[in-house]
């Protein structure tokens, strides 16, 4: 199956890491899907993509963070597009810096949870029956790091939220040993920014976008987390697992 006879849904694709993978993947002439609960983030992401690909590309406005809002939308983008073969979760927010825990609120905890958990396996659930028994089809996670470079002053429930993401994927993993579905996930133990807001050992959402692009369309691994903590990872990191 060549790129152009593929359907990959970018969950969280109008977002800052999201739009870098989108904009990649269709300058690699895949068709590209991707929902967001704003009309107006799905308008900046037309005009960010190359001028010349915006035709692959089907934006629907929906909520893949309940169940009922990830169904309708999984019907109309096979409504629109006939086929998902791959999917790249990028669910979530870039930062979380609030205070610590005894100023924060139950509400508060939950919206992070919420956002980066729930959506996740709410998506997950939906799309996963999509792809999951071709091994030509992909799953990809994107999902931070949890450990001591994230826990700062003001940060725990991010923490708190980034480690449920990543238990999920590991049970994912451990859960479904012999799916067909190529299921990976690239761990970003850094910041991402787009090229106006890089700050030292950040990465471009560009090059980011580039390196998972490069991942879903070769298709030669699963089961494989690829952790990225600097620039010069996004180089070694996916080649020295086979890429
Ligand atoms: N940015 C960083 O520095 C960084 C570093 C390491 C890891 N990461 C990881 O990368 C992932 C994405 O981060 P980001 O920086 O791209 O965040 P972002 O710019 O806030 O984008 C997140 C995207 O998730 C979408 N989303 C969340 N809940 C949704 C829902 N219920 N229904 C539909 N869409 C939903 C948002 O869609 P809407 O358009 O609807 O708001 C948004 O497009 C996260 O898992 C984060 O932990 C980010």
């Amino acid at each position: 199956m060549s790129n152009v006879d593929r359907v990959v849904l970018v969950l969280g694709g109008a977002g800052t890491v999201g739009s870098g993978i989108v904009k990649a993947l269709l300058d690699k002439g895949f068709r590209v899907a991707v929902i967001s609960r704003e009309s107006s983030r799905l308008e900046r992401l037309r005009s960010f993509v190359s001028p010349n690909t915006t035709q692959d590309l089907i934006t629907i406005v929906g909520n893949v963070g309940c169940e009922e809002g990830a169904e309708q939308v999984k019907q109309a983008l096979l409504k629109e597009a006939g086929k998902v073969t791959d999917v790249v979760s990028s669910l979530g927010f870039s930062w979380w810096q609030r205070g610590p825990p005894h100023t924060q609120t139950l509400k508060d905890l939950h919206w992070v949870v919420e956002t980066l958990l729930f959506s996740t396996f709410v998506s997950w659930k939906a799309f996963f029956p999509l792809v999951r028994d071709d091994s030509d089809c992909t799953y990809t996670f994107i999902t931070g790091g949890a450990g001591e470079k994230l826990l700062m002053p003001g940060t725990g429930f991010l923490t708190v939220g980034a480690a449920s993401t990543l238990a999920f994927c590991q049970v994912l993993r451990e859960e479904y040993p012999d799916v067909p579905c190529k299921l990976n996930q690239v761990k970003i133990d850094t910041g991402v920014a787009t090229p106006e807001r890089l700050a030292p050992g950040y990465l471009n959402h560009l090059d980011l976008g580039e390196a998972v692009a490069a991942l879903v369309e070769r298709r030669n691994t699963s089961h494989t987390t690829f952790t990225v903590n600097c620039p010069e990872d996004l180089k070694t990191v996916f080649v020295e697992k086979n890429l």
